[in-house]
């Protein structure tokens, strides 16, 4: 890691970066992933992260990708797709969902503080040089790799209900999509979580080989990890998600912050006030640890053990935390719900923006694929 970092910084002050010549050697960052920690601020570097527009974004996003996402617009220079065509491919036979959620994803990245002066938002169908590429790249894989890739066998098992016993060209092939996403906009760095990984292998497996046959031209990207894994759902669940009910959302109300608070799990063992608890296996105290300061998080810990803590009191002061962090990200929500036409203008001039960029790699791309009439 130290060698990625001198070279990043060794990068930066020789400034020789990307300029004219934007092929990946430039970069030599020879690490396929790196940690979040690790992102030198160099604003010639630039992130591409995505999501599928298919349902609002929930805490376990907000901790896993948002707050960082913030955090490397100030250090490079950041793009982030709204994946419709990618929704669709999982959810083709319902095109208003994903219409539906497109202007709800740009609300809520822009009520957690994406600053579109700062970072690009766009959106992957208005971008057609990203269906072109996918094209030139679905040569350069084979079926049996996509079908091996793990992120999307597990996918297709969990979606037998759609896809039966025989998945679509279009979803096994969205690896060579996302692969487009990112190299349309000449991407280094890509913040994703785990399950991404065999997604961005794939991106990196299919860059070399186009480089191999036509010369030079892609980037190799490197995934970033964000350092908080998977946030765990108020059920203790390890996953957490629209379709088991157990998330918070960002553009949840105090009301439903309460009741889903108060039903969260809790130290089975525990009847009354006075009974020792152990709060590792409870969710309330997991919760505290994401939202509330060291010292409370020791007095819960401390109290719930000699059983000087009651779970209700526990539930009420780890909601009113949860509220202070969430209160100022509603409130600018309720800012962009009010004012629907300025969020998808800032969504059509960041695509307008992402464009140019993906016409400059088409450009590249057709030349050394001698298709450049
Ligand atoms: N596959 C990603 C997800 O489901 C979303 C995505 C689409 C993405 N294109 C991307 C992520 C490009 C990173 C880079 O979350
Ligand atoms: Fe959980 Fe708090 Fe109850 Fe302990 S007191 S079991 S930490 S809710």
């Amino acid at each position: 890691m130290d060698e990625l970092n001198n070279q990043v910084i060794g990068n930066q002050t020789d400034n020789g970066l990307i300029e004219n010549e934007s092929k990946n050697n430039d970069l030599k960052i020879d690490d396929e992933k790196i940690k979040i920690e690790d992102v030198k601020a160099n604003k010639n570097l630039r992130i591409l992260t995505g999501d599928r527009p298919t349902g609002r974004l929930h805490i376990g996003h907000y901790f896993g990708s948002l707050k960082s996402r913030v955090e490397l617009q100030d250090k490079c220079e950041t793009f982030i797709e709204v994946a419709d065509v990618q929704a669709l491919t999982d959810n083709f036979n319902n095109p208003d969902k994903v219409k539906q959620n497109v202007s709800q994803i740009v609300m809520d990245y822009l009520s957690v503080g994406i600053d579109p002066n700062k970072a690009t938002i766009l959106l992957q169908s208005r971008i057609p040089e990203i269906a072109e590429l996918t094209v030139f790249y679905s040569n350069l894989v084979t079926i049996a790799r996509l079908q091996r890739n793990p992120t999307v066998k597990t996918e297709i098992a969990q979606k037998r209900d759609l896809f039966g016993e025989s998945v679509t060209y279009g979803f096994l092939g969205y690896p060579v999509s996302q692969a487009a996403d990112i190299t349309a906009f000449d991407a280094s760095l890509v913040p994703v979580g785990e399950d991404q990984l065999p997604l961005i292998e794939q991106c990196r497996e299919i860059v070399r080989k186009f480089n191999s046959i036509y010369g030079d031209t892609l980037k190799e990207p490197v995934a970033v990890m964000s350092e908080k894994g998977r946030i765990k759902g108020l059920d203790g669940n390890e996953k957490m998600g629209k379709s088991l009910g157990n998330a918070l959302y960002l553009s949840d109300d105090l009301n439903t912050i309460n009741e889903k608070v108060m039903g969260a799990l809790t130290d089975p063992a525990r009847i009354k006030k006075d009974d020792p608890g152990n709060p590792d296996i409870c969710m309330v105290y997991y919760y505290h640890k994401l939202f509330s300061d060291e010292n409370t998080c020791k007095n819960v810990c401390e109290e719930c053990k000699k059983g000087l803590r009651g779970c209700v009191a526990c539930k009420k002061q780890l909601i009113e935390n949860i509220n202070k962090e969430l209160e100022p990200i509603r409130e600018k929500r309720h800012y962009y719900e009010n004012n629907p036409k300025e969020v998808m203008d800032i969504l059509m001039s960041g695509t307008a923006h992402a464009r140019e960029k993906a016409k400059e790699t088409m450009e590249k791309v057709k030349k050394a694929m001698k298709l450049d009439y």
